[in-house]
């Protein structure tokens, strides 16, 4: 398989660990292993006895049993754990996919929720969302875009990089939609749990529909990205054992320390959610103060939920150039929309980490500076 470089992880492995501010993270906060221990009496002893032999392909059965809690209709044996979320949306994509089958994927998008399909030789429509109207996504466009060859409608929500987050009601609408032309919904979920209002989180599409897959990590709403343990749910048996068959060419199995941190943190959630949330909260007041105050310069479509947003520059200038003249100035890193494959004019900003309120004052004197 040939594939494209992803823009956006060679952009981290060039800055993120030599940068003193990185104000483009999508994962939230991260714990050390033993403030993760911490949490929960008795563990470090447990942490001892974790046998370092392989480990059961479809991932641990307790670790699976507690991401069966995380929906409603579904068994820890229609859960698959993979290495990330993004083992599982190259092997789901592998497996359901052919040449010259066709997706719709919402637009802009984390690179291989589209770029896997399309180095399989797929038609791959992009489902363009615009600040203009905050992001909303049309309706009329998907339906209208669908071909006798669509296998997959491909949605993310809450969103990277937009924070959009759409109704309960209009969500449905799209499952509704799959349902009535028989295609499978691809759901990147790894932001659930980071919804703003707990009454605004959606149901996964798991629980929703038979052809609905449901993608879940450690990475982001827990903040734990090193575990490297993501997941799908799926109740398409056939679809379930041909993604269990194909990681065998994989990762064959999950890291046995991983597996029993994941197994801590989601035991744990409540305590886990509630921190991120906080820190979130707190920073989305730092954020609104700072797009106020240079709202001649940018536009702020407020996130409605997850850890990123995706503000606009209003200055006559590619955004590539100016992020980079922020990072050699005050050494913080935004993520420009060119590595989303998405025009010069936008960035990705996060906000899940505790240093948010530092990183933005460095940017905020950067405007100041040079915009003054
Ligand atoms: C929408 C989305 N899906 C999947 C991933 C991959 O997650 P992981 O690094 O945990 O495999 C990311 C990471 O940024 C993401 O933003």
């Amino acid at each position: 398989m040939r594939i494209k470089d992803f823009k956006l992880e060679d952009y981290f492995a060039k800055y993120e660990f030599n940068v003193k501010y990185t104000l483009c993270s999508s994962d939230c906060e991260s714990f050390s292993v033993d403030e993760l221990l911490n949490i929960e009496k008795g563990s470090l002893e447990d942490f001892k006895k974790v046998w370092l032999g392989y480990t059961e392909s479809l991932g641990n059965p307790i670790l699976r049993e507690e991401i069966s809690k995380l929906y409603r209709n579904i068994n820890p044996e229609e859960v698959i754990v993979f290495s990330g979320a993004e083992e599982a949306i190259f092997i789901f994509m592998n497996v359901l996919l052919k040449k010259d089958d066709h997706i719709i994927v919402q637009y802009p998008a984390y690179q291989s929720l589209y770029e896997i399909a399309n180095a399989i030789g797929c038609k791959v429509t992009k489902w363009l969302m615009d600040d203009e109207t905050d992001w909303e996504l049309d309706l009329q466009f998907l339906e209208s875009n669908l071909t006798q060859s669509t296998k997959c409608i491909v949605v993310n929500f809450p969103h990277n990089p937009t924070g959009y987050l759409p109704t309960e009601d209009f969500y449905k609408r799209i499952i509704n939609i799959a349902k009535k032309n028989n295609i499978y919904v691809l759901s990147d979920e790894v932001y659930r749990l980071l919804e703003y209002s707990r009454a605004e989180r959606l149901p996964p599409a798991c629980d929703l529909y038979d052809k609905g897959i449901s993608i879940g990590v450690m990475s982001k709403s827990f903040g734990l990205a090193g575990l490297r343990i993501g997941w799908i749910a799926s109740k398409d048996r056939e679809l379930y054992e041909a993604m269990a068959s194909f990681k065998n060419y994989t990762t064959i199995c999950n890291s046995a320390p991983s597996e029993f941190f994941s197994i801590l943190a989601l035991r744990n959630k409540d305590i886990i959610i509630k921190r991120n949330l906080e820190i979130i909260k707190n920073n989305l007041k730092f954020l609104d103060e700072f797009f106020s105050k240079f709202d001649k310069f940018f536009t702020w479509v407020r996130p409605k939920a997850g850890s990123v947003a995706f503000p606009g520059l209003l200055i006559e200038q590619d955004t590539e150039k100016f992020c980079l003249d922020l990072l050699e100035k005050k050494g913080v890193l935004l993520m420009p929309s060119t590595q989303f494959n998405y025009g010069t004019s936008h960035f990705r900003i996060g906000f899940g980490r505790k240093n948010l309120p530092d990183a933005l004052q460095h940017f905020d004197n950067f405007m100041t500076e040079n915009y003054g």
